[in-house]
Protein backbone atom coordinates (compact mmCIF):
# COMPACT_ATOMS: atom_id res chain seq x y z
CA UNK A 1 0.00 0.00 0.00
CA UNK A 2 2.76 2.46 1.26
CA UNK A 3 4.89 1.38 -1.57
CA UNK A 4 2.39 2.02 -4.70
CA UNK A 5 0.95 5.53 -2.77
CA UNK A 6 4.73 6.47 -2.93
CA UNK A 7 5.07 5.31 -6.60
CA UNK A 8 1.49 7.28 -7.73
CA UNK A 9 2.89 10.69 -5.12
CA UNK A 10 6.90 9.95 -7.56
CA UNK A 11 4.90 10.04 -10.59
CA UNK A 12 2.13 12.66 -9.79
CA UNK A 13 5.20 15.14 -8.77
CA UNK A 14 6.89 14.38 -12.29
CA UNK A 15 4.15 14.97 -14.21
CA UNK A 16 3.39 18.39 -12.02
CA UNK A 17 6.70 19.55 -11.92
CA UNK A 18 6.78 19.15 -15.59
CA UNK A 19 3.56 21.69 -15.41
CA UNK A 20 4.13 24.12 -12.66
CA UNK A 21 7.25 25.84 -11.68
CA UNK A 22 8.16 27.37 -8.39
CA UNK A 23 7.39 24.86 -5.74
CA UNK A 24 9.16 21.72 -4.55
CA UNK A 25 8.55 18.48 -5.88
CA UNK A 26 8.56 14.29 -3.75
CA UNK A 27 11.83 13.16 -4.69
CA UNK A 28 12.71 10.63 -2.10
CA UNK A 29 10.02 9.02 0.51
CA UNK A 30 11.59 7.09 3.20
CA UNK A 31 9.15 5.25 5.05
CA UNK A 32 9.62 1.60 7.07
CA UNK A 33 12.32 -1.15 5.31
CA UNK A 34 12.78 1.76 2.25
CA UNK A 35 15.47 2.94 4.77
CA UNK A 36 17.44 0.29 4.59
CA UNK A 37 18.21 1.18 0.79
CA UNK A 38 18.57 4.81 1.02
CA UNK A 39 21.39 4.43 3.77
CA UNK A 40 24.33 3.15 4.98
CA UNK A 41 25.11 1.83 8.20
CA UNK A 42 28.23 3.73 9.60
CA UNK A 43 30.36 1.80 11.80
CA UNK A 44 32.89 3.81 12.25
CA UNK A 45 34.53 5.39 15.23
CA UNK A 46 32.58 8.20 16.57
CA UNK A 47 33.96 11.45 15.54
CA UNK A 48 33.16 13.48 18.96
CA UNK A 49 34.69 10.40 21.57
CA UNK A 50 31.67 9.18 22.55
CA UNK A 51 30.55 6.05 24.66
CA UNK A 52 29.85 4.26 21.16
CA UNK A 53 30.19 1.61 18.95
CA UNK A 54 28.64 1.96 15.92
CA UNK A 55 27.72 -1.23 14.55
CA UNK A 56 27.25 -2.23 10.40
CA UNK A 57 23.84 -3.21 9.20
CA UNK A 58 23.96 -7.14 9.89
CA UNK A 59 24.61 -6.68 13.29
CA UNK A 60 22.24 -4.27 13.90
CA UNK A 61 19.59 -5.76 12.49
CA UNK A 62 20.47 -9.64 14.10
CA UNK A 63 20.92 -7.75 17.17
CA UNK A 64 17.03 -5.82 16.58
CA UNK A 65 18.81 -2.55 17.06
CA UNK A 66 17.22 -1.41 13.57
CA UNK A 67 13.84 -2.80 13.37
CA UNK A 68 11.30 -1.95 10.30
CA UNK A 69 7.97 -2.49 9.85
CA UNK A 70 5.35 -1.33 6.89
CA UNK A 71 5.22 2.30 8.91
CA UNK A 72 8.05 2.64 10.92
CA UNK A 73 11.72 2.81 10.91
CA UNK A 74 13.68 2.57 14.38
CA UNK A 75 16.88 2.66 15.71
CA UNK A 76 18.22 2.71 19.25
CA UNK A 77 21.08 1.97 21.46
CA UNK A 78 21.81 -1.22 23.12
CA UNK A 79 19.74 -1.55 26.79
CA UNK A 80 20.42 -5.03 27.52
CA UNK A 81 24.34 -5.51 28.48
CA UNK A 82 26.97 -4.52 31.14
CA UNK A 83 30.29 -3.51 29.54
CA UNK A 84 33.13 -3.32 31.14
CA UNK A 85 36.26 -0.70 30.37
CA UNK A 86 37.75 -2.71 27.85
CA UNK A 87 34.51 -2.88 25.44
CA UNK A 88 34.60 -0.11 22.96
CA UNK A 89 31.35 1.43 23.94
CA UNK A 90 27.65 0.77 23.81
CA UNK A 91 26.50 -0.47 20.57
CA UNK A 92 24.49 1.90 18.23
CA UNK A 93 23.40 3.30 14.71
CA UNK A 94 24.55 5.91 12.60
CA UNK A 95 23.03 6.20 9.21
CA UNK A 96 23.95 8.35 6.32
CA UNK A 97 21.74 8.95 2.79
CA UNK A 98 23.74 7.64 0.15
CA UNK A 99 22.06 10.21 -2.07
CA UNK A 100 23.30 13.82 -1.81
CA UNK A 101 21.45 16.73 -1.89
CA UNK A 102 22.24 20.90 -2.59
CA UNK A 103 19.06 23.22 -2.58
CA UNK A 104 16.07 21.01 -1.10
CA UNK A 105 13.57 20.57 1.95
CA UNK A 106 13.51 17.70 4.04
CA UNK A 107 10.58 16.63 6.13
CA UNK A 108 11.23 14.67 9.48
CA UNK A 109 8.53 12.75 10.81
CA UNK A 110 9.64 11.69 14.36
CA UNK A 111 7.39 9.73 16.61
CA UNK A 112 10.21 9.04 19.41
CA UNK A 113 13.50 10.10 19.60
CA UNK A 114 16.22 8.91 21.89
CA UNK A 115 16.03 9.75 25.35
CA UNK A 116 17.92 9.21 29.01
CA UNK A 117 21.05 10.58 30.65
CA UNK A 118 24.31 10.69 28.16
CA UNK A 119 22.30 10.22 24.97
CA UNK A 120 23.56 12.67 21.90
CA UNK A 121 21.18 12.09 19.26
CA UNK A 122 21.20 14.23 15.88
CA UNK A 123 19.34 14.43 12.56
CA UNK A 124 21.58 16.16 10.17
CA UNK A 125 23.49 17.39 7.04
CA UNK A 126 26.98 17.26 6.05
CA UNK A 127 29.51 16.66 3.06
CA UNK A 128 30.98 14.02 3.30
CA UNK A 129 34.16 14.90 2.19
CA UNK A 130 36.32 18.06 3.89
CA UNK A 131 34.48 18.95 6.73
CA UNK A 132 33.57 21.60 7.35
CA UNK A 133 34.09 23.15 3.96
CA UNK A 134 30.96 21.70 2.58
CA UNK A 135 28.62 22.60 5.32
CA UNK A 136 26.39 21.52 8.26
CA UNK A 137 23.04 21.84 9.33
CA UNK A 138 22.20 20.46 12.32
CA UNK A 139 18.20 20.39 12.76
CA UNK A 140 17.37 18.14 16.00
CA UNK A 141 20.19 17.71 18.19
CA UNK A 142 20.77 17.96 21.74
CA UNK A 143 22.03 16.42 24.59
CA UNK A 144 21.32 14.32 28.34
CA UNK A 145 17.52 14.96 27.40
CA UNK A 146 17.79 19.51 27.93
CA UNK A 147 15.54 20.77 25.93
CA UNK A 148 14.98 22.79 23.96
CA UNK A 149 16.39 21.95 20.81
CA UNK A 150 19.32 23.33 19.15
CA UNK A 151 19.93 24.25 15.41
CA UNK A 152 22.99 25.24 14.41
CA UNK A 153 25.07 25.61 11.11
CA UNK A 154 28.88 24.51 10.97
CA UNK A 155 30.62 26.04 8.35
CA UNK A 156 34.59 26.96 7.02
CA UNK A 157 35.63 30.68 8.02
CA UNK A 158 33.93 33.85 6.71
CA UNK A 159 29.65 32.95 7.76
CA UNK A 160 28.13 34.59 10.62
CA UNK A 161 24.72 35.13 11.19
CA UNK A 162 22.85 38.15 12.45
CA UNK A 163 22.63 38.40 16.66
CA UNK A 164 18.88 40.31 15.76
CA UNK A 165 16.28 41.35 13.95
CA UNK A 166 15.51 37.40 12.30
CA UNK A 167 12.54 36.43 11.29
CA UNK A 168 12.06 33.35 13.57
CA UNK A 169 10.99 32.01 16.79
CA UNK A 170 13.46 30.60 18.26
CA UNK A 171 16.38 32.88 19.45
CA UNK A 172 20.18 32.66 18.89
CA UNK A 173 22.01 31.28 21.67
CA UNK A 174 24.25 34.55 22.54
CA UNK A 175 26.10 37.13 20.36
CA UNK A 176 29.40 35.15 20.36
CA UNK A 177 27.56 32.08 18.87
CA UNK A 178 26.04 33.74 15.51
CA UNK A 179 29.63 32.85 14.46
CA UNK A 180 29.32 29.64 12.19
CA UNK A 181 32.78 29.29 11.30
CA UNK A 182 33.66 25.57 12.94
CA UNK A 183 37.28 26.50 13.40
CA UNK A 184 36.16 29.36 16.31
CA UNK A 185 34.92 28.84 19.79
CA UNK A 186 35.66 25.09 20.12
CA UNK A 187 33.40 24.35 16.93
CA UNK A 188 30.07 25.98 18.83
CA UNK A 189 28.90 27.54 15.39
CA UNK A 190 25.88 29.36 15.10
CA UNK A 191 22.80 28.11 17.13
CA UNK A 192 19.27 28.97 17.65
CA UNK A 193 17.18 27.40 20.22
CA UNK A 194 13.24 26.47 19.59
CA UNK A 195 10.84 27.86 22.25
CA UNK A 196 8.95 25.15 23.37
CA UNK A 197 10.14 22.47 25.27
CA UNK A 198 8.47 19.78 23.63
CA UNK A 199 10.68 20.43 20.41
CA UNK A 200 13.55 18.06 22.33
CA UNK A 201 13.87 15.04 24.05
CA UNK A 202 11.00 13.53 26.67
CA UNK A 203 8.50 16.32 26.21
CA UNK A 204 8.65 15.65 22.64
CA UNK A 205 8.36 12.22 23.23
CA UNK A 206 5.64 12.32 25.63
CA UNK A 207 3.47 14.43 22.75
CA UNK A 208 3.95 11.73 20.02
CA UNK A 209 6.93 13.40 18.49
CA UNK A 210 6.10 15.99 15.33
CA UNK A 211 7.56 17.15 12.25
CA UNK A 212 10.71 18.52 11.82
CA UNK A 213 11.56 21.01 8.32
CA UNK A 214 14.32 21.94 6.74
CA UNK A 215 14.96 24.06 3.60
CA UNK A 216 17.95 25.42 2.11
CA UNK A 217 18.37 27.32 -0.84
CA UNK A 218 21.04 30.12 -1.53
CA UNK A 219 19.02 32.54 -0.44
CA UNK A 220 18.54 31.03 3.44
CA UNK A 221 18.26 28.04 5.03
CA UNK A 222 15.19 27.95 7.79
CA UNK A 223 13.73 25.09 9.85
CA UNK A 224 10.72 24.27 10.81
CA UNK A 225 9.24 22.19 14.06
CA UNK A 226 5.80 21.84 14.58
CA UNK A 227 4.27 19.27 17.61
CA UNK A 228 2.04 16.31 16.85
CA UNK A 229 -1.13 18.22 17.74
CA UNK A 230 -0.32 21.68 16.71
CA UNK A 231 -2.95 22.84 14.55
CA UNK A 232 -0.79 25.53 12.49
CA UNK A 233 1.05 22.36 10.87
CA UNK A 234 0.42 22.51 7.27
CA UNK A 235 -1.20 19.88 5.31
CA UNK A 236 1.54 19.20 3.10
CA UNK A 237 3.56 18.29 5.75
CA UNK A 238 1.02 16.78 8.09
CA UNK A 239 -1.11 14.04 5.67
CA UNK A 240 0.01 10.50 6.25
CA UNK A 241 0.64 9.87 2.90
CA UNK A 242 3.66 12.12 1.16
CA UNK A 243 1.98 15.16 -0.48
CA UNK A 244 3.54 14.88 -4.24
CA UNK A 245 3.97 19.14 -4.20
CA UNK A 246 5.18 21.13 -0.73
CA UNK A 247 5.04 25.26 -0.62
CA UNK A 248 6.80 26.29 2.11
CA UNK A 249 6.14 29.81 1.57
CA UNK A 250 3.09 29.27 3.36
CA UNK A 251 4.65 27.41 6.15
CA UNK A 252 5.04 30.90 8.51
CA UNK A 253 7.66 31.55 10.51
CA UNK A 254 10.41 29.18 11.19
CA UNK A 255 11.70 27.91 13.82
CA UNK A 256 15.28 28.85 12.83
CA UNK A 257 16.18 31.35 9.92
CA UNK A 258 20.19 32.15 8.64
CA UNK A 259 19.95 34.36 5.84
CA UNK A 260 22.74 34.73 3.33
CA UNK A 261 24.17 38.08 2.95
CA UNK A 262 27.19 39.33 2.40
CA UNK A 263 28.50 38.05 5.87
CA UNK A 264 27.51 34.61 4.59
CA UNK A 265 27.28 33.40 1.21
CA UNK A 266 25.61 30.33 1.27
CA UNK A 267 26.33 29.13 -2.10
CA UNK A 268 30.38 29.43 -1.02
CA UNK A 269 29.98 27.27 2.25
CA UNK A 270 27.89 24.47 1.70
CA UNK A 271 28.19 21.64 -1.15
CA UNK A 272 26.49 18.48 -1.51
CA UNK A 273 25.49 17.36 1.56
CA UNK A 274 24.02 13.76 3.23
CA UNK A 275 21.20 13.35 5.49
CA UNK A 276 22.54 11.73 8.77
CA UNK A 277 21.00 10.78 11.63
CA UNK A 278 22.78 9.64 14.55
CA UNK A 279 22.90 8.66 18.36
CA UNK A 280 26.03 8.52 20.55
CA UNK A 281 26.39 8.37 23.86
CA UNK A 282 28.82 10.86 26.36
CA UNK A 283 31.66 12.31 23.93
CA UNK A 284 32.54 15.94 23.61
CA UNK A 285 29.45 17.72 24.34
CA UNK A 286 26.71 15.11 26.39
CA UNK A 287 30.02 13.49 28.58
CA UNK A 288 31.63 16.94 28.63
CA UNK A 289 28.55 19.16 30.42
CA UNK A 290 26.54 15.31 32.00
CA UNK A 291 26.97 16.62 35.47
CA UNK A 292 25.81 20.11 35.00
CA UNK A 293 22.94 18.67 32.94
CA UNK A 294 21.71 17.12 35.94
CA UNK A 295 23.31 13.12 35.36
CA UNK A 296 24.60 11.34 38.23
CA UNK A 297 28.73 10.20 38.29
CA UNK A 298 30.76 9.68 35.21
CA UNK A 299 29.33 9.26 32.15
CA UNK A 300 31.17 6.42 31.17
CA UNK A 301 30.47 4.63 33.78
CA UNK A 302 27.17 5.40 33.97
CA UNK A 303 26.35 4.07 30.37
CA UNK A 304 28.87 0.66 30.97
CA UNK A 305 27.08 -0.40 34.12
CA UNK A 306 23.35 0.61 33.53
CA UNK A 307 21.80 -0.38 30.56
CA UNK A 308 18.51 -0.27 31.58
CA UNK A 309 18.17 3.64 31.06
CA UNK A 310 19.02 3.46 27.64
CA UNK A 311 15.45 1.31 27.24
CA UNK A 312 14.11 5.09 25.56
CA UNK A 313 17.44 5.86 23.54
CA UNK A 314 15.58 5.20 20.31
CA UNK A 315 14.67 6.91 17.35
CA UNK A 316 10.71 5.55 15.82
CA UNK A 317 10.80 7.38 12.35
CA UNK A 318 7.52 7.29 10.78
CA UNK A 319 9.21 9.26 6.91
CA UNK A 320 11.86 11.01 6.08
CA UNK A 321 10.97 13.13 2.97
CA UNK A 322 12.94 15.42 0.34
CA UNK A 323 11.75 17.50 -1.81
CA UNK A 324 13.76 19.39 -4.78
C1 LIG B 1 26.29 13.05 15.58
O1 LIG B 1 25.68 14.20 15.13
C2 LIG B 1 26.23 15.43 15.47
C3 LIG B 1 25.43 16.44 14.75
O2 LIG B 1 25.72 17.64 15.15
C4 LIG B 1 27.69 15.53 15.08
O3 LIG B 1 28.24 16.74 15.55
C5 LIG B 1 28.41 14.39 15.65
O4 LIG B 1 29.71 14.39 15.13
C6 LIG B 1 27.75 13.10 15.29
N1 LIG B 1 28.41 12.07 15.96
C7 LIG B 1 28.62 10.95 15.38
C8 LIG B 1 29.42 10.02 16.13
O5 LIG B 1 28.19 10.65 14.31
C1 LIG C 1 29.63 -6.52 10.53
O1 LIG C 1 30.36 -6.42 11.73
C2 LIG C 1 30.71 -7.68 12.25
C3 LIG C 1 31.35 -7.47 13.63
O2 LIG C 1 32.34 -6.49 13.56
C4 LIG C 1 31.64 -8.41 11.29
O3 LIG C 1 31.98 -9.68 11.79
C5 LIG C 1 30.93 -8.55 9.95
O4 LIG C 1 31.83 -9.12 9.01
C6 LIG C 1 30.44 -7.21 9.46
N1 LIG C 1 29.63 -7.41 8.28
C7 LIG C 1 29.82 -6.74 7.16
C8 LIG C 1 28.89 -7.05 6.04
O5 LIG C 1 30.68 -5.89 7.07
C1 LIG D 1 12.54 -5.47 17.83
O1 LIG D 1 12.33 -4.06 18.03
C2 LIG D 1 11.00 -3.66 17.76
C3 LIG D 1 10.96 -2.15 17.84
O2 LIG D 1 11.49 -1.68 19.04
C4 LIG D 1 10.04 -4.34 18.70
O3 LIG D 1 8.71 -3.92 18.42
C5 LIG D 1 10.17 -5.84 18.54
O4 LIG D 1 9.35 -6.49 19.48
C6 LIG D 1 11.61 -6.27 18.72
N1 LIG D 1 11.75 -7.68 18.37
C7 LIG D 1 12.32 -8.53 19.18
C8 LIG D 1 12.40 -9.93 18.67
O5 LIG D 1 12.77 -8.22 20.28
C1 LIG E 1 35.88 -7.35 29.98
O1 LIG E 1 35.43 -7.86 28.72
C2 LIG E 1 36.44 -8.59 28.03
C3 LIG E 1 35.91 -8.90 26.66
O2 LIG E 1 34.55 -9.25 26.70
C4 LIG E 1 36.78 -9.83 28.85
O3 LIG E 1 37.79 -10.53 28.18
C5 LIG E 1 37.26 -9.38 30.20
O4 LIG E 1 37.48 -10.53 31.01
C6 LIG E 1 36.24 -8.48 30.87
N1 LIG E 1 36.80 -7.97 32.12
C7 LIG E 1 36.14 -7.90 33.23
C8 LIG E 1 36.87 -7.30 34.40
O5 LIG E 1 34.99 -8.29 33.35
C1 LIG F 1 15.62 44.67 10.71
O1 LIG F 1 15.17 44.15 9.45
C2 LIG F 1 14.41 45.09 8.70
C3 LIG F 1 13.86 44.36 7.50
O2 LIG F 1 14.78 43.46 6.93
C4 LIG F 1 15.33 46.25 8.35
O3 LIG F 1 14.61 47.20 7.61
C5 LIG F 1 15.86 46.88 9.64
O4 LIG F 1 16.78 47.91 9.32
C6 LIG F 1 16.54 45.87 10.50
N1 LIG F 1 16.90 46.45 11.80
C7 LIG F 1 18.08 46.25 12.35
C8 LIG F 1 18.28 46.87 13.70
O5 LIG F 1 18.98 45.62 11.83
C1 LIG G 1 24.18 35.62 -1.17
O1 LIG G 1 25.04 36.60 -0.70
C2 LIG G 1 26.16 36.80 -1.54
C3 LIG G 1 27.11 37.77 -0.82
O2 LIG G 1 26.44 38.95 -0.51
C4 LIG G 1 25.69 37.33 -2.88
O3 LIG G 1 26.79 37.49 -3.75
C5 LIG G 1 24.73 36.30 -3.47
O4 LIG G 1 24.20 36.81 -4.68
C6 LIG G 1 23.61 36.01 -2.51
N1 LIG G 1 22.82 34.93 -3.04
C7 LIG G 1 21.49 34.96 -3.08
C8 LIG G 1 20.81 33.78 -3.69
O5 LIG G 1 20.84 35.88 -2.64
Amino acid sequence: MILVTAFVSVALAAYVRATIPGLYYLSDYHVGSEFLKAFQFQAIADPTHGRVNYVNESIALAKNLTYASWDSFVMRADHTTVLNASDPGRDSVRIMSYKTYTTHVVIFDIRHMPQGCATWPAAWETGANNWPYEGEVDILEGVNDVAPNSMTLHTGPGCTMPATNRTQTGCAWTTETTDCNAFDNYNAGCGVSAPSMNSYGPAFNENGGGWYAMERTNAYIKIWFWPRNDRSVPLDVSLPIASPIIDPKLWGTPTAYFPNSTSCDLAEEFGENNIIINLTLCGDWAGAVFNSDGCPGDCVTYVDENPAAFINAYWDLASVRVYE
